[in-house]
């Protein structure tokens, strides 16, 4: 198959490939998406071929209004209400009691379904065009790190996917924060472009963080390995003694915030700490550059802070197995 690139004008081709039942990489404010109609249940099952991601991990439902959201889930609670006045459109997903309506290979056969009305313009457009909601995974091959710009997709899914429409870097640049509202109490099972204590805030109670899988993890995305390079990577806390161990070693490229850089001979800047949205943006695009700088091993400084959450989980996942 060859992989069209589009532009972000091409809002009309990208709704067609769609609705004609192909997959479509499509910009979002925190990652890119890899699209399928989410009620076409042939489309969706080649998502999960061309990224060859588990049959049991499943996707969440993109909508371009709460109209669509109805349709999808069986009950919207109070709490969902608050949370979606406060943080939609953007990036948090809900999960919710779904709808017969929703295919079981968009689900994974749960009882439950992954909604998220996203902030990027051309991805709304996208959505309004077709008039259908968009099941869509990060647009990477399983276990890599997500893509923030058209390039990265085309790197791991080029010949497997229709089209990418180029929509420029990615904002937040990490995935959204899914947080479950189908029981009593919320629980949040992937932090992500939303802190913790943004939605402390709003829903005036502490949170639980229910993110860290075990034996029964609550959302199976949380068995897998992710965001790996294919460089083995080691995790170093910034400010940790050890910090200048190998700091000359021309083997190791170390990724670091820009305060750091000077501390090490091989390095990539992924952002500055003074701006801590700037390292959720660069992360894994840096990560994925260091896989293309011939280093045999990564080491990459993680910031200490709540601020800095979603990236402290991206990094020490990506690091798991090393
Ligand atoms: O920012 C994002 O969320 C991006 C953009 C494209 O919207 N999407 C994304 O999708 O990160 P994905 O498939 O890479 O991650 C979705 C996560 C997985 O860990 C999956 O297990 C979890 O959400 N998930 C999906 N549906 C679920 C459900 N019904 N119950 C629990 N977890 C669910
Ligand atoms: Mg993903």
């Amino acid at each position: 198959m060859k992989t069209i690139l589009l532009s972000s004008n091409d809002i009309k081709t990208a709704a067609e490939l769609l609705l004609n039942g192909e997959i479509v990489a499509v910009p979002t404010e925190t990652v890119y998406g890899l699209a399928a109609n989410a009620l076409n249940a042939t489309a969706v099952a080649k998502i999960f071929t061309a990224k060859g991601r588990p049959q049991d991990n499943p996707l969440i439902v993109h909508i371009a209004g709460r109209h669509q959201l109805y349709n999808l889930v069986e009950n919207v609670s109070d709490t969902a209400v608050k949370l979606m006045d406060a943080f939609w459109p953007g990036a948090i997903t809900m999960v919710f009691p779904a709808s017969p309506i929703v295919p079981s290979v968009v689900t994974a056969g749960l009882a439950t379904v992954a909604v998220r009305l996203p902030s990027h313009p051309v991805m709304l457009d996208i959505i309004k065009a077709a008039g259908v909601p968009f099941a869509a995974p990060s647009a990477n091959c399983s276990g890599l790190p997500s893509p923030t710009r058209a390039e990265h997709v085309l790197d791991d899914l080029d010949g497997k996917i229709a089209a990418v429409v180029d929509g420029g870097a990615c904002d937040i640049g990490v995935e959204s924060t899914v947080l479950d509202v189908s029981g009593e109490t919320p629980r949040i099972l992937r932090i992500g472009g939303v802190g913790q204590s943004d939605i402390e805030r709003v829903l005036n109670m502490k949170i639980a963080l229910d993110t860290n899988g075990g034996d029964k993890p609550s959302s199976p995305g949380q068995k897998y390995r992710h965001y790996a390079p294919k460089t083995p990577l080691t995790v170093l806390e910034d400010g940790d003694p050890g910090i200048h161990i190998d700091r000359d070693n021309e083997t190791v490229v170390y990724l670091c915030p820009a305060e750091r850089a000077n501390m090490f001979k091989k390095h990539i800047v992924y952002g500055s700490l003074s701006e801590p949205e700037s390292l959720a943006r660069g992360l894994y695009s840096a990560l994925r550059e260091a896989d293309k700088s011939g280093a045999e091993r990564i080491i990459a400084v993680c910031p200490k802070g709540e601020c800095f959450a979603a990236v402290r989980d991206r990094l020490y996942r990506a690091g798991m197995d090393n």
